[in-house]
C-alpha cells in the first residue's frame, strides 16, 4: 500500500474523536466536541472537533485539519512519520523499509562525519581535475578563496560511493546522507562532473553540497543541491552563514544575495557579511537564523523583474519578522558576481549610495499607485515595533502627500481584516462572508449549483479563499473529504474553520447564500470607492486637476452601479 492509500485506510479505521481523546480532554457540545487547544495556551476552549466531518479546528490559533494533521502537529512529526505512526495504530502494514538504524543522534553524527570525508574527497579531486580548476579560475576565484570555501570537484563514475564504502560507511547511511542515491541502475553518486560548494550550518559543519555543471547546457540543471536529509533542509539554511557571521556582527548588517558565486566573489573582495538562500525565495526560517546576529538586512538583487519580485517578497517577510531591510538594485543583467569582477569593490560600494529604504523602493515600483500605497501600508501594519511603524508612516506621508491621519485610518482598516498579521491571526475573528460562503459550499452540496451560478472565484477578495474556490470549481468536488488532500496547511485551516459548526436549516440555506454574495459584492464596492478616494487625494496633492475629474466620474459611476445591482449599496 502506498502512502496515499494508507491515509484513506487510516481515516476509515480511526475515528477522530477516539484518537484525539487520547491526547486531550474532549467535552461534547451538541454535535461537536470541545477542548482546550493543545497548540496554544488558552483558558477557555476554542478547539472544536467534528465527528461528522472528521476534522478539528481551533478558533483561537486557527490550526485545523484531520487526524494526520493533528498527529503531525502534536507529535511534531513529518507527514510520512505521522502516517506511519497512525498506520501502526490502525493495524495497517506499510511496506517495510530497511531496518531503522539505532538512535537518530548517532546517525546524525555519522552523517556529519561522512560529509566531512566527502568534502575532503571532493577537494582532492579538484586537485586532479584541470578542467574544473580552469573553470574556477575563469570565474575569477583565487586559490585562497577556493580553500576558504572548500570548493571541490565531484568526478563521474560513482567514485564517492566507492570512497565512502572503503572508509567503512554502511550503504544505508550513505544513501541517507543524500550524497548517493538509489536508482534503477543501482546506487549512484548524487553529484557527477560538477564543481561542488559545501553548504555548512552555522556551527560550520558541512551538511550538504551545491554542485554546478562546468558547461551550461539545456539538458541538465545548472545547479543541483543535496536532497533534504536529517541534516539538511534547504529552506532553513543560508549559504556561507558560518563564514559571514563575524562580519555581520561587526558591520551591524547582513547582505542577502542570490547565488553561491555572488557570495563567494563578494567574500573574495573583502565584503564578508554576505549570505544567500539556496536557490529559493527567502524564508522565515532563514531570516530567523540571522536574527540573533543582526536586525538589519541589505538585499542586493538584479534589477530585472525576478529581482524586483524577490525584493518585494523578502521585504514584506523581513519587516513582518522585525527586521529593517533595504534594497540595492544592480544594473539590469548584472549580479554581484559579475558587477564586482567587472567594476571592483569600490564601484560596488559606491552603489551603496543608491540603496533604497522600504518606502522609496515601493514608490519606485511600476503599477497602480493605489495598490502600491496599499501594499506599503499593509507591510507597515505588520511591523511590530511602534517606533519603526511611526517613522514609516511619516515617511509615506511626506512622499505621497497623504496625511498621516488618512494613512493611519487605512492601516487600522487593514489590521481589522482577518489573517493579516500574525498577532491578529491569534485572535478569533468573526467569520468573513467569503469564508461563510465557503462553509456553505462544502456543507450543502445540493446548493452548490446556486453558488456556482451566482459568483465566480475571481470575485473573492481573500487570496487563499479564492484559491480554494478555484480548486473546488475546477475539480468539481463539493465534499470536504474530497478536497482536503488537495490543500496546503493554511488552506486546510480555512476550510476546517469555515465548515465547522455550520448548521443551517434547509430552508435558510439559499437565503444565506444570497446574503453572503451580496455582502461580498458590497465590501468589494466599498473598497473600490475607498481606493478612488485615495487616488483622488494623491492627485489633489499633486495638483493633477484633470485626473481628479476623471476619478470623480468613475466614483459616481460606481455608486450608480452599486445602487442598480440589487441594492448592493
Ligand atoms: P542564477 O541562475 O541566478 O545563477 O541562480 P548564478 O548564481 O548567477 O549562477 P552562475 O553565476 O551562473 O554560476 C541563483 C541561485 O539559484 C540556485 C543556486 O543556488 C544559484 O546560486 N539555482 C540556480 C539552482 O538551485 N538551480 C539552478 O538550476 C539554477
Ligand atoms: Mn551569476
Amino acid at each position: 500500500m502506498d502512502l496515499s492509500n494508507v491515509v484513506d485506510e487510516i481515516k476509515n479505521r480511526l475515528d477522530i474523536v477516539d484518537l484525539l481523546s487520547g491526547y486531550i480532554d474532549l467535552k461534547r457540545t451538541g454535535q461537536n466536541f470541545k477542548a482546550l487547544c493543545p497548540f496554544h495556551t488558552e483558558k477557555t476552549p476554542s478547539f472544536v472537533v467534528s465527528p461528522d466531518k472528521q476534522i478539528f479546528h481551533c478558533f483561537g490559533c486557527n490550526a485545523g485539519g484531520d487526524v494526520v494533521t493533528f498527529i503531525m502537529k502534536y507529535e511534531n512529526l513529518s507527514f510520512p512519520e505521522a502516517v506511519r505512526a497512525l498506520a501502526e495504530r490502525a493495524g495497517i502494514t506499510i511496506e517495510q523499509e530497511s531496518a531503522r538504524s539505532s538512535a537518530t543522534t548517532t546517525l546524525r553524527k555519522r552523517l556529519v562525519e561522512m560529509h566531512k570525508d566527502a568534502c575532503a574527497f571532493y577537494e582532492s579531486e579538484l586537485g586532479r581535475n584541470a578542467q574544473a580548476r580552469d573553470y574556477l579560475k575563469e570565474r575569477g576565484l583565487s586559490d585562497e578563496t577556493i580553500g576558504v570555501f572548500a570548493i571541490g570537484f565531484a568526478p563521474g563514475g560513482n567514485q564517492l560511493l566507492k570512497f565512502l564504502k572503503a572508509k567503512g560507511y554502511a550503504e544505508s547511511d550513505i544513501v541517507a546522507s543524500g550524497l548517493c542515491k538509489d536508482t534503477e541502475r543501482g546506487k549512484m553518486d548524487t553529484f557527477r562532473n560538477r564543481v561542488v560548494f559545501p553548504i555548512s550550518n552555522v556551527r560550520g559543519e558541512v551538511i550538504a553540497f551545491g554542485g554546478r555543471i562546468l558547461i551550461d547546457n539545456a539538458r541538465a540543471p545548472k545547479y543541483l543541491n543535496s536532497p533534504e536529509t536529517i541534516l539538511f533542509k534547504k529552506s532553513s539554511e543560508l549559504f556561507a552563514l558560518n563564514l559571514a557571521k563575524t562580519d555581520v556582527r561587526k558591520r551591524g548588517y547582513a547582505i542577502m544575495m542570490e547565488g553561491y558565486l555572488d557570495v563567494i566573489t563578494a567574500h573574495q573582495h573583502g565584503i564578508k557579511n554576505c549570505v544567500a538562500p539556496l536557490g529559493t525565495a527567502l524564508t522565515e526560517a532563514q531570516a530567523k537564523k540571522l536574527r540573533t546576529l543582526t536586525k538589519k538586512i541589505l538585499l542586493v538583487f538584479d534589477s530585472d523583474d525576478a529581482g524586483i519580485k524577490a525584493s518585494v517578497r523578502a521585504l514584506s517577510l523581513l519587516y513582518e519578522d522585525g527586521f529593517v531591510a533595504k534594497v540595492l538594485l544592480l544594473p539590469s543583467g548584472d549580479d554581484p558576481d559579475t558587477f564586482l569582477r567587472k567594476k571592483g569593490r569600490d564601484a560596488f560600494q559606491q552603489k551603496f549610495r543608491d540603496v533604497m529604504g522600504l518606502v522609496d523602493f515601493y514608490l519606485s515600483l511600476s503599477g497602480e499607485r493605489v495598490d502600491i500605497v496599499r501594499d506599503l501600508i499593509l507591510i507597515i501594519s505588520r511591523v511590530t515595533d511602534g517606533i519603526i511603524r511611526s517613522d514609516l508612516i511619516r515617511e509615506v506621508s511626506e512622499k505621497t502627500g497623504l496625511s498621516e491621519q488618512f494613512l493611519r485610518e487605512e492601516l487600522n482598516l487593514l489590521r481589522k481584516k482577518p489573517g493579516l498579521s500574525r498577532s491578529d491571526r491569534k485572535n478569533a475573528e468573526p467569520m468573513s462572508a467569503e469564508k461563510f460562503l465557503l462553509g456553505l459550499y462544502l456543507s450543502y452540496p445540493e446548493h452548490v449549483h446556486l453558488i456556482k451560478e451566482s459568483i465566480t472565484p475571481a470575485e473573492i477578495e481573500d487570496r487563499s479563499v479564492r484559491t480554494i474556490f478555484e480548486k473546488l470549481y475546477f475539480l468539481s468536488v463539493s465534499k470536504l473529504e474530497e478536497i482536503t488532500a488537495k490543500l496546503n496547511e493554511q488552506e486546510l485551516a480555512i476550510v476546517t474553520g469555515a465548515s465547522m459548526g455550520l448548521n443551517i436549516d434547509g430552508e435558510e440555506v439559499e437565503k444565506n447564500i444570497r446574503d453572503c454574495i451580496r455582502t461580498i459584492r458590497y465590501k468589494k464596492l466599498k473598497k473600490r470607492l475607498r481606493d478612488l478616494e485615495m487616488e483622488i487625494r494623491i492627485a489633489e496633492n499633486r495638483g493633477e486637476g484633470h485626473l481628479i475629474n476623471n476619478l470623480q466620474d468613475q466614483m459616481n459611476l460606481l455608486i450608480k452601479e452599486g445602487v442598480a445591482d440589487e441594492g448592493v449599496l
